[in-house]
């Protein structure tokens, strides 16, 4: 909109909003002295690095280096921009947010979108009402796609009669002009404009919101196979298309290690939300622009793109990789097996795999250098030749050099086409001098660095308890006892205390001892507890062991892999070290991260 606020009511909503106050509303704060220390809400720690400059009205993390005053706060907090924070501290603080809009233009403007946004809502409630109430085969559509009435709900999906009128007759009824809901896109007019008639008949309504949860738009889907398969509402005041992300006034709130995670269709982000999922957003379309890459910006440090796995999704993914490039945000790109798309890999293998999916999820260079891969025959001289060629421009475009470097030695072991030739084909045959031109350290950008790469937590879940239930297994069924010590060993289970409990029943069976664990081991007792706890009658033993075998070294991998990406952050964060040597460690990482994550896509 391009209004701000004048500068005196930004420190007037700042006088009313003590910051020690504002931030204890959403983390403890403790006094100590005169200073005031917190857990940072930003980053995980154990020992508080979070302060507080009362005096100064600031705050600041020693250990991640966020900081600012009470408006920042808000911002990175509820993750909302600088309009919206200064609208939720001046709600606070009980300043009127008239004053706030005191100008009159900006109070019509302001007057008119509200005007729009309530007709919309209305419309968009008459859809629902239409579906849940009323039309059973459009309701029985959603539902036999795995959408539950919850989610239905809570995306106000709707439903539009097969009517020329219904909802213009309707929103007439109840007062609004006809001009207005032209203006709201939800009616077009007949040839001769004598008459006017719905936009949307006989469609799936999708309501589409903006971040503050306004209903700015509707998508339309046809129930069978007929075309066009979606409408949308056209370009409206409120309403544009390459500045609205479908799903962020949901996601914004369930960012996971700040994390978007972006998809293409309604379909893919309705479906992950139910499933879980909730960081996931879609641009409509296909197309998506430099406005939506501002905006995620304002919502994430990292997205996540998980694009339909056929070749549309494949341009469409190196298109929206280029424009992320361009706008300075870090993507990370997640390959789909069998083309299918987020929506139908979610509902065929559930959250925790499609947590993995984001765990292994590939580096834009990466994602290049397979889609270079794949269109070579690197089984023919000609089809490496070609391969090396179109590779070089790719690695071209890296930046750090140890990074590249990184790229080339993988490239190497797995094409086997030598270092030598490939850096001869990026560098010109003058691989020192390149070297050395690129190698200051300054141009290495944190945020472009591939080494920062968060990762969920939740995938330790799953594989804490495959080793549960395998101690279990080992504790009450002697008769595969023998057969699973010689598959297993200690160093395949992720923890010290499994690893100490294995080894006790180990030594145990070698003495030919009884497979017991004492109640009160000290430290173990805990773990005790909850293996004992854990329910494995359910469970094909024979059958399951194999997979459990499997899963172990998997899910140790990715465990694995998860301690790497630790050890990176520690090593980039800690400024202490000397840069050579991080360079060094990192390069060291990175190999071993890429070679986890090449076995873990062999499986
Ligand atoms: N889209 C559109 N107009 C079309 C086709 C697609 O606006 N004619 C947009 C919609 O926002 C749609 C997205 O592009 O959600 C992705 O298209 P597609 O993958 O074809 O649809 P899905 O969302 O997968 O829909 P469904 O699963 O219902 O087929
Ligand atoms: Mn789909």
């Amino acid at each position: 909109m391009g209004i701000m606020f004048p500068e005196e009511i930004i420190e007037e909503i700042k006088d009313r909003n003590e910051i020690t106050q504002v931030i204890s509303q959403y983390i403890q704060v403790k006094a100590t002295g005169a200073t005031y220390k917190a857990l940072c809400p930003f980053h995980n720690e154990k020992t508080p690095s979070f302060i507080i400059n009362r005096q100064r009205q600031s705050f600041k993390c020693f250990g991640c280096g966020e900081g600012g005053d009470v408006i920042q706060f808000v911002m990175k907090i509820e993750n909302l921009d600088f309009m919206e924070a200064v609208r939720l501290l001046a709600q606070r603080a009980n300043i009127s947010l008239e004053k706030l809009n005191s100008s009159t233009e900006f109070k019509k403007e302001i007057e008119k979108k509200m005007l729009y946004y309530e007709i919309l809502k209305k419309a968009g409630k008459f859809y629902y009402d239409k579906l849940t109430k009323q039309n059973k085969p459009a309701l029985e559509y959603l539902l036999k796609r795995g959408l539950s009435t919850k989610t239905i709900k809570t995306f106000g999906l709707g439903y539009a009669y097969n009517s020329w009128n219904e909802l213009l007759r309707f929103l007439t009824g109840t007062g609004y002009s006809i001009e207005d809901l032209l203006k709201c896109g939800l009616i077009l007019p007949n040839k001769d404009k004598t008459d006017y008639y719905d936009r949307f008949r006989n469609r799936v309504i999708f309501p589409i919101f903006d971040v503050r949860g306004n209903v700015i738009g509707f998508g339309g889907r046809v129930l069978d196979q007929s075309l066009p398969k979606y409408m949308n509402s056209p370009e409206t005041e409120v309403f544009s298309k390459s500045n609205t992300i479908y799903g962020l006034n949901f996601a914004r709130r369930h960012t996971v290690n700040d994390q978007l995670l972006l998809v293409e269709g309604y379909m893919d982000v309705i479906a992950l939300h139910q499933h879980g999922i909730k960081n996931a957003v879609a641009a409509l379309g296909t197309s998506f622009t430099k406005g939506h890459a501002q905006i995620l910006k304002k919502y994430c440090k990292e997205l996540i793109i998980c694009f339909d796995g056929d070749e549309a999704g494949q341009k469409a993914a190196l298109r929206s990789i280029n424009i992320l490039q361009e706008s300075d945000l870090n993507c990370r790109i997640i390959e789909l097996p069998n083309k299918v798309d987020p929506d139908d890999y979610i509902n065929q293998y559930g959250k925790f795999q499609f947590e993995e999916q984001i765990l292994k999820a590939i580096s834009p260079i990466e994602y290049k250098i397979n889609l270079t891969k794949s269109k070579v025959d690197l089984n023919l001289p000609e089809g490496k030749i070609k391969f090396v060629k179109a590779l070089a421009n790719v690695l071209k475009q890296i930046k750090s050099p140890v990074e590249r470097e990184v790229y080339i030695e993988k490239i190497e072991k797995e094409i086997g086409v030598s270092k030598e030739a490939l850096q001869a084909e990026i560098y010109g045959y003058r691989p020192q001098e390149a070297m050395t031109k690129n190698q200051k350290y300054s141009s290495r950008n944190k945020r472009d660095n591939k080494y920062i790469e968060a990762v969920p937590l939740a995938e330790q879940k799953g594989h804490l308890i495959a080793e549960k239930q395998l101690i279990k297994t080992m504790l009450t069924n002697e008769k595969v006892l023998p057969q699973l010590l010689s598959k297993i060993k200690v160093e395949d289970f992720s923890t010290e205390a499994h690893q100490t409990i294995v080894a006790h029943i180990m030594e145990l069976h070698k003495q030919g001892k009884p497979i017991e664990l004492e109640k009160s081991s000290g430290h173990l007792a805990k773990e005790i507890k909850e293996i004992n706890n854990i329910d494995i009658n359910h469970i094909n033993i024979d059958k399951a062991l194999e997979a459990y075998i499997v899963n172990l070294k998997r899910y140790k991998r990715l465990y694995h892999l998860k301690l790497l990406r630790e050890k990176q952050d520690t090593l980039l964060q800690d400024k202490k070290l000397n840069k050579e040597e991080v360079e060094k460690e990192l390069l060291k990482i990175g190999l071993e991260i890429m070679k986890i994550n090449t076995e873990l896509k062999r499986r």
